[in-house]
């Protein structure tokens, strides 16, 4: 079991140590582990959020398991060394193009949600964002026009290939779940969305258990918040499934609590390559003081158990641990509790 480990930036190192005392605590046999940098601290000791070496390592694991990069100091260079460009250059060139982002209510978190606890007990919902298209990765630049006005601009598009290989990743996971799969576009407005829906449309015939149905993406923010029992499976491009997924978040309780996984199409000899983060940043105010909540972190190593590593069972044990530390109160700043980064961890190692 080769495991790459990226912590990164900011929190990153942090709540990476504690995903680590869990995985130790299976005793994965043959666990190998192999560290690099990214992002801002890779681009302060080797002049590239993404170095070669990063990346090698990277390509000869069996899964990747990320921290996060960002780093204020580094806002101000030119694009290609920001520290994001690690994360965005992994997933491109290692073909992760699909995130799954899971979002479900834990037990005794109703009352943190955003919502009314009534709403948000219903939620549990699965995200899969497409993850190596759209503006994200089109022609983008800066030009200044005619009557001198500076101008931004970032090409939207997405091929029916790309549409088709998300829609079956997302089909099938409907499949293992409700059934229930909602495409999220914006096809009254963008051709890109037009296009989008037809494939889907398309892809559905494949998979006539499923009950499909459509929404553009300013509705399904607003029944995200509305209804979000509503949901089972969501399947949409890079952007909107970014900003859900922060929405859903919050819908949940904490950014803190929300893991992902990104899915190619490789195979290992247990299962899928993928490379697996929690869904927030490196929180830079509260970087090395101990305050992170590791869950997020710590349930990303789980589905990477389940995803890459055929574990499935060692992936229940801990988001079964997880949600008992939660139940038990054991929450982070985050959570408006006081239980340190080191704390947390404890908790779930001993409920392990
Ligand atoms: C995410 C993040 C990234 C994204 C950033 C860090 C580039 O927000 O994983 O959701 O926009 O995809
Ligand atoms: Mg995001």
């Amino acid at each position: 079991m080769k495991i790459a480990i990226f912590a990164g930036d900011g929190i990153g190192p942090e709540i990476m140590a504690q995903a680590l005392r869990v995985l130790d605590a299976l005793r994965l046999p043959g666990a190998v582990y192999l560290e690099g940098d990214v992002g801002g601290i890779a681009y302060k000791r080797h002049g590239h959020p993404l170095p070669e070496e990063t990346l090698i390592n990277a390509r000869g694991s069996d899964a990747v398991l990320f921290g996060a990069v960002g780093d204020p100091e580094c806002d101000n260079l030119e694009r290609h060394l920001r520290p994001e460009q690690a994360i965005l250059g992994l997933r491109s060139q290692l073909g992760l193009f699909a995130n799954l982002r899971p979002a479900t209510m834990f037990a005794g978190l109703e009352d943190m949600s955003s919502l009314k606890p009534e709403i948000a007990r219903q939620i549990d919902l699965l995200i899969v964002r497409e993850l190596n298209g759209d503006v994200y990765f089109g022609e983008k630049g800066t030009r200044t026009r005619d009557d001198g006005q500076r101008e931004g601009w970032d090409m939207m598009s997405y091929a029916e290939d790309e549409v088709r290989r998300i829609a079956h990743t997302a089909f099938r996971a409907a499949q293992g779940r409700q059934k229930r799969l909602t495409s999220v576009d914006k096809a009254n407005v963008l051709e890109t969305s037009q296009l989008w829906r037809d494939v889907v449309v398309e892809t559905a015939a494949d998979y006539p258990d499923v009950a499909l149905d459509h929404m553009y993406v300013d509705n399904a923010a607003m029944q995200l918040v509305r209804d979000p029992g509503r949901f089972d499976v969501i399947v949409t491009g890079n952007l909107f499934g970014d900003i859900l997924s922060d929405q859903a978040s919050m819908c949940v309780g904490s950014i803190g609590l929300l893991a992902s996984a990104s899915l190619g199409e490789r195979q290992t000899a247990h299962g899928t390559f993928g490379m697996y983060e929690p869904i927030h940043g490196t929180a830079p105010d509260i970087a090395g003081q101990g305050k992170a909540n590791p869950m997020a972190m710590i349930l990303s190593a789980a589905m990477m158990l389940r995803h890459s590593f055929g574990r499935g069972e060692d992936a229940a044990r801990i988001e079964a641990a997880v949600a008992s530390a939660l139940a038990a109160g054991v929450h982070g700043a985050d959570l408006g509790g006081r239980a340190s980064t080191q704390e947390i961890g404890d908790a779930v190692l001993e409920r392990l």
